[in-house]
């Protein structure tokens, strides 16, 4: 690792030099040298008449300064550097760059036959010298010149304001965005398409043109991307009251992407994956992950475009408050239950396993030296979580004038996360001031929490102690303002009014120091308490509830959140036992009443379906991991598949029961008929594992009518390890081989296959005709499964996973070095493993830092690993 390679400190911003306020850009694509000019006014800020301006990747043609020719510069690769310039100038560029050779994605790329850009975080500068850093906002003038044959569409933000033809087939449109903005919020799109349109008419009665870019011959794929939209643009006015703000709102789906969408103003670019669903290719899962990046790009067009940030380090304004908003869309629009239940999933697993990684770091980072390492769970999750405590703290009315304020504050400019606290304080006259230590503080914090039932004075007696170990890049932790939301209630399963000091209160307590009391007065009965309700703070919780406690609450509590996390913690407790009854040699347990506790819950006529496959649903093999260390991934597996399997036993005439009274007739995609497949399913992944299962299996695959139930048969085929399983892979493949998104579920099956000799099938898998390492989508679905959910193979004691990851990671690290970064995240977890794997797994991340072009991506994480 003999780069030199600068880090950025969130202490040391500065304002910019100068100011762009304007930039004229001309592109002349062409897939191997497309040459672009920029013209730009720009203005003096401070004293210094060195312009220094980002560039990297790309071919210098020439510098002009007020239309006369520049020689007065020099030129590093990934600067440019401007001498004696006068206060104000007009700036032209011009530079060229090949969008065909472009796997990194970022920048002006091909995907397929299409040129499209990526320029969040630092792409822009693979465009243009510029000024790339978010807080110089400019007007954007673009025109697209391309051959009109091959490029019939030529797109990039605003309106449309001319377009014209020219000599040897090619032709031109010229774009307009009269938003100021910055530079990462740049498209530009030219290709051929098929276009689903429709309009919308905003509150205030404009018509805004809607339109939706996809592949030709995909039109039918499109309109659950369009009514989503459509939803997200009534829901964001009805619940924040946004209006849009432009006449055109574009959305183009490509197949190359590195994330899930981008939120460019009026031009969304979206990986394929969230636009393209019919019943007969995507899973209901498909389809509600389209409704939430469809929502979380349009909310963006307030919380992000209009208000965006300041610098990089303070990503989370915009997305942890565009994650939550988008959860809020998902969550009135579905089932608030289920959408909160499996929020948690991913703080309660991926993230917290984050937090205890070498990569931990605040919501608002302090230290970055690759950007694209930051856009993280902890940013946009936790950062969710942050927004949602503040919520919890203010209630939904001053949430509200906090959002109102804070926009007329600072819409147009570039702003802070603390800007954003304070206008949450001055609408509300809540104190945030402790509570901003949840932005600079990182790590998980642990709260144990004791109680005691006095019945001599009728109290009850909550003690709440919190800790936060230290983490990598922080030793020291403080006592941060944590909403406890908690709940008593009386035996018969009444809710017990809280009263303190004589004053009755409401279920949020704020425990704000290292450890607390809290003593409820009139309390008659020793009561069953509710912690946590609603995961109403990012922590671990630590309490020791009897086994009939939690059999009680996941009946009696009175929110649906609070009776999932009552399951959830009965069956941790006896996958901890089982995990040390494994290790010592010991037969498993499983008691009876707890069966029955589950019987009841899948027996219930109030609850829905959805619910009740959420209560049945064990937690993932990575968040059970996550309570050890060392890990013991046998164990862990060990210990799961013997739930699993017990619970499939004791309640196969009732799974059996539920799984046929759930049969559907048509297929439809509401919430209702998708719970229900969700339960008939989950049902379904139970009984694979019995007697029946390889016949129950083959029969669902057969009779499938939707992606939905297809992919559940070939997913239990495959976690049963069922005799059905190659037959229906192989039929599904023949049948699906042309469609890269469809054969991702499969590949998945591969990546994941639990099967012993599964790293040569996943080898043997790369060479299938539609796999290929340059695309995102593939890599993530077989490599990617491989690596995140088949921990049994991926830690193999003899470290043939690991020596994969690093061949992979090698190719990656040179073709696209962001994708490299998020594969690379296993490995950097080694310590949570035996010695053994500790070494195998040191071995290749020495390895890999030894590489001569390893990109800045891999180096930030690698060496933050083998400090550690
Ligand atoms: N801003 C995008 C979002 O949250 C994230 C994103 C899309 C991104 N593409 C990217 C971030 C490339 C970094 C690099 O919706
Ligand atoms: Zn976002």
């Amino acid at each position: 690792m003999s780069q030199q390679l600068q880090a950025k400190y969130r202490k040391d911003y500065t304002s910019p030099e100068f100011m762009i306020t304007d930039i004229d850009l001309t592109f002349d694509l062409l897939d191997e040298d497309t040459k672009i000019t920029a013209i730009s006014k720009v203005v003096k800020q401070g004293t210094n008449s060195t312009l220094s301006l980002d560039g990297e990747h790309m071919e210098l043609l020439s510098v002009h300064i007020n239309e006369e020719q520049w020689s007065e510069y020099e030129v590093t690769p990934s600067h440019l550097y401007i001498h004696g310039l006068p206060e104000q100038f007009e700036l032209q560029i011009v530079t060229k760059v090949n969008p065909s050779k472009n796997t990194a994605l970022e920048g002006l790329y091909k995907s397929g036959g299409a040129f499209c850009t990526q320029c969040e975080a630092e792409g822009f500068r693979r465009i243009t010298y510029f000024l790339d850093r978010p807080d110089v906002l400019a007007k954007y003038t673009t025109t697209v010149i391309a051959d009109k044959a091959e490029n019939p569409y030529l797109l990039s933000n605003g309106n449309r304001i001319d377009s014209g033809e020219l000599e040897g087939g090619r032709h031109w449109v010229k774009w307009m965005d009269p938003h100021p903005k910055p530079s990462y919020l740049f498209a530009v799109v030219a290709g051929q398409f098929d276009v689903l349109r429709d309009q919308f008419v905003t509150k205030s009665g404009r018509t805004v043109d809607l339109e939706i870019f996809v592949d030709q011959g995909n039109l039918d794929r499109a309109p659950h991307a369009m009514s989503s939209l459509i939803n997200a643009m009534t829901w964001d006015e009805e619940r924040f009251g946004f209006e849009y703000d432009l006449d055109i709102y574009m959305v183009v789906a490509v197949d190359f992407f590195n994330m899930g969408a981008m939120e460019n103003k009026g031009l969304n670019i979206f990986n394929s994956k969230y636009v393209l669903a019919n019943d007969q290719t995507a899973t209901d899962t498909d389809y509600l992950g389209i409704e939430a990046v469809i929502g979380h790009e349009y909310f963006h067009n307030w919380t992000g475009n209009r208000i965006t940030c300041r610098d990089w380090f303070q990503l989370s304004l915009k997305e942890g408050l565009t994650v939550f908003r988008d959860q809020e869309f998902s969550s009135d629009l579905g089932s608030r239950a289920v959408n909160r239940i499996n929020n948690v999933r991913i703080i309660r697993g991926p993230q917290f396993s984050e937090d205890a990684s070498p990569m931990s770091h605040p919501i608002r980072p302090e230290k970055v030296i690759e950007m694209n390492n930051f856009y993280t769970l902890t940013v946009y999750e936790k950062g969710s979580e942050v927004i949602r405590m503040i919520h919890t703290l203010l209630g939904e009315e001053n949430f509200q004038k906090g959002m109102q304020l804070y926009v007329e504050r600072h819409d147009g400019t570039a702003a802070t996360c603390d800007d954003f606290v304070v206008a949450m304080e001055d609408a509300s006259e809540v104190d945030l001031t402790q509570f901003r230590l949840w932005y600079s503080q990182s790590g998980t914090p642990l709260v144990k929490a004791k109680t005691e039932y006095n019945q001599s004075d009728n109290t009850f007696i909550l003690e709440l102690e919190q800790t936060t170990e230290p983490t990598l890049d922080q030793p020291e932790k403080q006592a941060l303002h944590i909403p406890m939301n908690v709940e008593l209630y009386s035996k018969s399963g009444s809710v017990l009014p809280l009263i303190i000091d004589g004053e009755s209160i409401d279920s949020v307590l704020d425990f704000k120091q290292e450890s607390q009391r809290f003593i409820f007065e009139n309390i008659n009965e020793e009561p069953v308490i509710s912690l946590l309700r609603e995961f109403s703070a990012p922590v671990k919780l630590e309490y020791d509830y009897s086994d009939s406690d939690l059999m009680f609450l996941m009946v009696n509590a009175k929110n649906e959140f609070a009776r999932w996390d009552a399951g959830q913690n009965l069956i941790a407790k006896y996958l901890r036992r089982n995990i040390t009854l494994y290790q010592a040699n010991q037969d498993f347990v499983l008691p009876e009443n707890v069966l029955d506790a589950f019987k009841g819950i899948l027996l219930s006529e109030v609850l829905e379906p959805a619910f009740i496959a959420e209560m049945l649903t064990l937690p993932s093999q990575n968040e059970v991991a996550g309570w050890f260390k060392p890990v013991d991934v046998d164990a862990i597996a060990e210990a799961l598949g013997f739930m699993k399997k017990t619970i499939a036993a004791e309640l196969s005439d009732e799974l059996t029961a539920m799984y046929h009274t759930l049969k559907q007739e048509n297929y439809s995609v509401d919430h209702p008929s998708i719970g229900q497949r969700s339960l008939r399913n989950i049902c379904l992944s139970y009984l694979a594992t019995t007697e029946n299962g390889d016949a129950l299996v083959v029969s669902q695959y057969q009779s499938a009518t939707n992606m939905t139930d297809t992919i559940a048969a070939m997913n239990s085929a495959n976690q049963a390890q069922l005799s059905c399983r190659e037959k229906l892979m192989s039929t599904f493949s023949e049948k699906w081989t042309h469609d890269g998104l469809v054969m991702d579920k499969w590949f998945m099956l591969q990546g994941t296959n639990p099967a012993k000799d599964v790293l040569s099938v996943i080898k043997e898998t790369m060479s299938h005709s539609a796999f290929s390492l340059k695309n995102p989508n593939r890599t993530r679905s077989l490599i990617g499964a491989f690596f995140n959910q088949n921990p049994v193979n991926f830690h193999s004691i003899d470290g043939s996973g690991y020596q994969f990851a690093s061949e992979i990671l090698v190719t990656l690290n040179e073709s696209n070095p962001q994708i490299a970064s998020r594969m690379i995240d296993p490995l950097l977890k080694y310590r949570q493993f035996d010695e053994t794997r500790q070494n195998l797994i040191r071995t290749e991340l020495e390895k890999l830092s030894k590489l001569d072009n390893l990109a800045k991506d891999l180096y930030e994480k690698i060496a933050k690993a083998l400090e550690a």
